[in-house]
Order: C-alpha cells, then sequence, then structure tokens
C-alpha cells in the first residue's frame, strides 16, 4: 500500500458495523455489571488488539474496577500464530486474592488466554475470567474458557477496531475481512 491510499481499501467486506459494536458493548456491559456487582475486579486489557474494545466497553460496566494493561505476543508472520507466548509488558498490580477479568480482542488458538490465565492463577488470583469482542473457535487448540464475547467469527482474517495485520489497521472504525490479495501481496514480497 502507498502512502495516502485510504486504509479501508483493504477490506474485503465489513464483518462487524459501528452500530453492531455498541450492541455488543450494551450486551456484555449490562451482563458484566450483573456478574461483577459488589466485586471490584482488576481489568487487564491485552494490548495493543483490545484497547478499542475495552474502551467501548468498561464504560458500560457500573462497578468500582481498576485497569491494568499485559502485553503478550505470539504472532510469527502476521496471520498465524506462532505458539511461542512471550510476555512483553507485565501489569502493575498485585492480583493475589482478586477477581480478575482479562479484556481480548480475539481469542483464536486460545494460546495467549491460556499463557495469560495460567499467569495471573499463579499470582493467586481468586477468578480469572475473560471478555473477547471476537471468539474464533475453528482453530482452538487450547481448553480455554471465553467466559464472555461479543460474536463468533469464522475462520477467517479480520482487522479493524484494535485488530491488525502486520501491525497496521487496527484504527479502522469497524471490524472488516482482509482481503486476500493484502496477504498475498505480503507472502510475494516475502519471496
Ligand atoms: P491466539 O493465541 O491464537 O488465541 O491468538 C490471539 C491473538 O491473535 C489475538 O490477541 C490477536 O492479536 C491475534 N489474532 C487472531 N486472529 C486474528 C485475526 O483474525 N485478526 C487479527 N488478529 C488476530
Ligand atoms: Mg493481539
Amino acid at each position: 500500500m502507498t502512502t495516502g491510499e485510504n486504509i479501508e481499501g483493504i477490506i474485503d467486506h465489513k464483518l462487524f458495523s459501528e452500530d453492531d459494536i455498541e450492541a455488543m458493548t450494551d450486551r456484555l456491559g449490562k451482563q458484566l455489571t450483573k456478574d461483577y456487582a459488589g466485586k471490584f475486579p482488576v481489568v487487564i486489557g491485552a494490548l495493543k488488539g483490545a484497547i478499542y474494545f475495552l474502551t467501548a466497553l468498561t464504560p458500560k460496566i457500573d462497578v468500582k474496577m481498576q485497569l491494568d494493561f499485559l502485553d503478550v505476543s505470539s504472532y510469527g508472520n502476521g496471520f498465524s500464530s506462532s505458539g511461542q507466548v512471550k510476555l512483553i509488558t507485565d501489569i502493575t498490580c498485585d492480583v493475589k486474592d482478586r477477581d480478575v477479568l482479562i479484556v481480548e480482542d480475539i481469542v483464536d488458538t486460545g494460546q495467549t488466554l491460556k499463557f495469560m490465565e495460567d499467569l495471573l492463577r499463579k499470582r493467586g488470583a481468586k477468578s480469572v475470567k475473560c471478555c473477547a469482542m471476537l471468539n474464533k473457535t475453528a482453530r482452538r487448540v487450547d481448553n480455554v474458557t471465553v467466559d464472555y464475547y461479543g460474536a463468533h467469527v469464522q475462520n477467517e482474517f479480520v482487522v479493524g477496531f484494535g485488530l491488525d495485520y502486520l501491525n497496521a489497521y487496527r484504527n479502522i472504525p469497524y471490524v472488516g475481512v482482509l482481503k486476500q490479495s493484502v496477504i498475498d501481496a505480503h507472502r510475494d514480497e516475502e519471496k
């Protein structure tokens, strides 16, 4: 892509519009308000993908909460997980005896979520749950539970509203399927 081109040109079709995402966060916000009533959870955003979803969701959860962020990386080449999850940036709070809610953009193979859950449980969290914008179950390898999610997605590569391809396109304001030609062009560049 050359500079100045409209970024939305890389989208094959829109999957979830701004309104769809708003409806997801409305519904999840109500549910989480009920489920965490009277608790003081630590809500942990998985950087960087979850920041848009977390920003849209948390004002709709009417409970006292603490926010923190964790950056873990698993992506080898742009669109498939390397399987090796690494901790890049740690949270800054103590989760011992705390109710923890991990907020993710998408759970795919489940390896990233498994890594985060194990880490937080090992540190003595009282409960560890996950709320993901999208749940892609087709390639799940780790036995993880996505306790809350906005919608299911098929096994296709999506970008926007935080989701990236090679660290770009996170700022597209909706979720769309990436054009196959964009992936092919990158593969050709790598040859
Ligand atoms: P997992 O460890 O395979 O579950 O991968 C989770 C991470 O992979 C997510 O936090 C995303 O960063 C990334 N990911 C998985 N599928 C997609 C996709 O369709 N688009 C963009 N990122 C994705
Ligand atoms: Mg990510």
